[in-house]
């Protein structure tokens, strides 16, 4: 007696592909329905999902969910400054969507059990897990259940007839979506190891970059990017666009050790050239239009929502919390950044917006609308009590 039906993950990737068999096989289901969500990876990836999937699998379904993933992923991680230990976040702010579409076929088709193929040391398993546990679903995870290895995973697709395009050439773990490029595994385990410059797909090295600064300007509304150089583009369109900009400069690559959920430190190398524009754009402008205060609050709101977004906890009520208030401070986010990129590096070039509380009639050298006498009764009063304690200190 067989176990009946259950949905699959599925990237087409090695892990995932031997996952089809491994649970007829080895888990005892009847019917496998591979399940890939397209989040803006290429689409020769996505592509290479619908081909294996309908190979493999009893069913399969492609869901694009690319313009979601922009709307409601992306512009809440802008507004919020998203980013986790330094760096943009990318395969972090596409799981929770990628899961709730699966659990979605899962429901349609009247399966009982979810399926993923993500490990058990990194932070997938626990963001996908999250959404598909309070879904009510049973998970199997064959990769983090059975220990396996690359090698014994090769050998079981081979015997399995399924192509594998994983081997010495290319030994990498690469998760992409419109946001950011991931790379991992292979020689880049050894985090003295310098990387080739082929793992590289969407920056040039700076040192090949251009020997001219190229400029890019951003138009803001309430908080997200609307208009590049002056073009109105919907967001997936502007980033992909900021994309190729920004990584013919040589901006937006990073190479650093990241300290995984679990406690593990990895070696992890980034690619997200129009994250790193867009979201130094927008802090920018938010220096421009918040206040001090706004300002100092919003950067532990914002501190925050990366952490929870990082553990894939978007449906935490704090997240949900955190959002409403980053929205009120966005109202006013709207402005213009213009920003210059120059061999992998890039500096902001002005900006200007109706809703700036920045004055040069007040601050200028040039004007007086200021009486500069009424400073020295403020200044008696500042620093008052450090000043006592100092006198303090000094008679003992
Ligand atoms: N460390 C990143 C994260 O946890 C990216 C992991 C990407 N996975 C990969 N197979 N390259 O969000």
């Amino acid at each position: 007696m067989g176990k009946g039906k259950v949905v699959l993950a599925f990237s087409g990737g090695l892990d995932t592909s031997i996952c089809v068999p491994l649970l007829r096989e080895h888990y005892g289901y009847d019917e496998v329905v591979t399940v890939a969500v397209d989040v803006g990876q290429p689409e020769a990836e996505v592509e290479r999902a619908n081909e294996k999937g309908r190979m493999l699998a009893d069913k399969h379904y492609t869901i694009d969910v690319k313009e979601r993933f922009v709307t409601e992923y992306i512009f809440p991680s802008i507004k919020a400054n998203g980013s986790y230990e330094g760096y943009p976040m990318g395969t972090a702010l596409a799981r929770p969507l990628i899961a709730e579409e699966i659990v979605r076929v899962a429901q349609d088709e009247g399966a009982s059990c979810i399926a993923h193929g993500c490990t058990g040391k990194g932070n997938d398993q626990l963001r996908f897990d999250f959404v598909f546990r309070a879904a009510g679903y049973e998970i199997i995870a064959p990769m983090r259940e059975m220990n396996l290895t690359r090698e014994w995973e090769i050998q079981y697709a081979k015997e399995h007839d399924i192509p594998v395009s994983v081997g010495k050439s290319n030994p990498y773990s690469i998760d992409e979506n419109c946001w950011s490029r991931s790379i991992e595994g292979g020689m880049l385990e050894n985090p003295a190891h310098r990387p080739p410059e082929d793992i590289y797909a969407w920056t040039v090295s700076p040192e090949d970059a251009p020997d001219t600064m190229e400029e890019v300007r951003i138009d803001f509304e309430a908080g997200v990017p609307v208009a590049l150089d002056g073009e109105v583009l919907p967001g997936l369109a502007l980033i992909r666009r900021l994309n190729l900009i920004a990584g013919r400069n040589g901006v937006g690559r990073n190479d650093m050790i990241e300290d995984r959920i679990l406690g593990l430190k990895a070696r992890e190398i980034y690619e997200h050239p129009a994250a790193t524009v867009l979201l130094a754009a927008h802090r920018d402008l938010e220096h421009l239009v918040l206040t001090r205060n706004e300002l100092a609050f919003k950067h532990i709101v914002d501190e925050r929502w990366s952490e929870l977004g990082y553990m894939g906890l978007v449906h935490d009520p704090l997240f949900q919390a955190l959002n409403a208030f980053i929205d009120t401070t966005q109202k006013r986010v709207s402005g213009t950044v213009e920003v210059g990129l120059y061999k992998g590096s890039m500096r902001m070039l002005g900006r200007s917006s109706l809703s700036g509380l920045y004055s040069d009639d007040l601050v200028s050298f040039d004007t007086c609308t200021i009486d500069q006498s009424h400073a020295v009764g403020f200044s008696s009063y500042f620093g008052l009590q450090a000043r006592l304690c100092m006198q303090k200190n000094r008679k003992k």
